[in-house]
């Protein structure tokens, strides 16, 4: 199935994530909140079908959306995919507010997934990326030890095949650990796999 991958939020994940994506065979866009030209440089530097565009543009044209911007921005964002459904969303976002001291913004209890689908609800949410330090995101994912492992929940088992797809052409592993609300709770910010690289050894 084609696709066209957007990337929204073009920080320290954004650019991580584009740098794999670039190895699918599919279009990649990335935006911020600001004008296209001021991702200039870094589309440069990673190359490949990489295409910087606005908000809007990338909204309407992507099928598979990144999400990779601070937690306080996810409602405005909401507004903005609303009249849009059946998008899929791949929630790269932690509910961080700080790290010293340590703050997480509240959920009502729900998991950082299923807050997000709650926000987002004619879209198809896929948790994945979340756990992994920016720094090891920008690795590349296989090596002579194995693949790093990217989990995965959601509640559409088709959005997280698709997903899954996409992160094996990237050189990762996908293991799928569940719901949003059980595979998420492992995932969210304290859970166990929270901050985990993890090597699936070649066999
Ligand atoms: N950093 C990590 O190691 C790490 C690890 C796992 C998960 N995460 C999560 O990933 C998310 C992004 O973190 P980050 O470290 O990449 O942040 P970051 O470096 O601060 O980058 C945030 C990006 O989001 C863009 N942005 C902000 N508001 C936006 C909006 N309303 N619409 C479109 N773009 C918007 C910013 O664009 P402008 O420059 O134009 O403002 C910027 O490109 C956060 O939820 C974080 O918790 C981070």
């Amino acid at each position: 199935m084609d696709h066209i991958i957007g990337i929204i939020g073009a920080g320290h994940i954004g650019r991580g994530l584009a740098i794999h994506l670039v190895k699918t065979t599919f279009p990649v866009l990335i935006a911020n909140s600001r004008e296209p030209e001021s991702l200039n440089e870094l589309v440069a530097s990673i190359g490949g079908s990489l295409k910087a565009t606005g908000l809007q543009e990338i909204i309407a044209q992507a099928d598979i959306l990144f999400i990779a911007i601070p937690w306080s921005q996810l409602p405005e964002l909401a507004g903005e995919l609303k009249k849009y459904s059946g998008k899929i969303i791949v929630d790269a976002t932690n509910n961080i507010v700080s790290f010293n001291p340590f703050v997480l913004a509240d959920t009502a209890g729900k998991t950082t997934g299923e807050y997000v689908a709650a926000l987002f609800p004619a879209q198809r949410v896929v948790k994945a990326f979340n756990t992994l330090a920016a720094a090891i995101l920008t690795q590349p994912g296989s090596g002579d030890a194995g693949r790093t492992v990217i989990f995965i929940s959601g509640d559409d088992s088709d959005a997280k095949r698709e997903v899954a797809s996409l992160i094996e052409v990237m050189s990762f592993e996908p293991i799928d650990i569940g719901t949003l609300k059980e595979g998420g709770k492992l995932q969210d910010a304290g859970g166990a796999l929270s901050g985990i690289e993890l090597i699936r050894i070649k066999n």
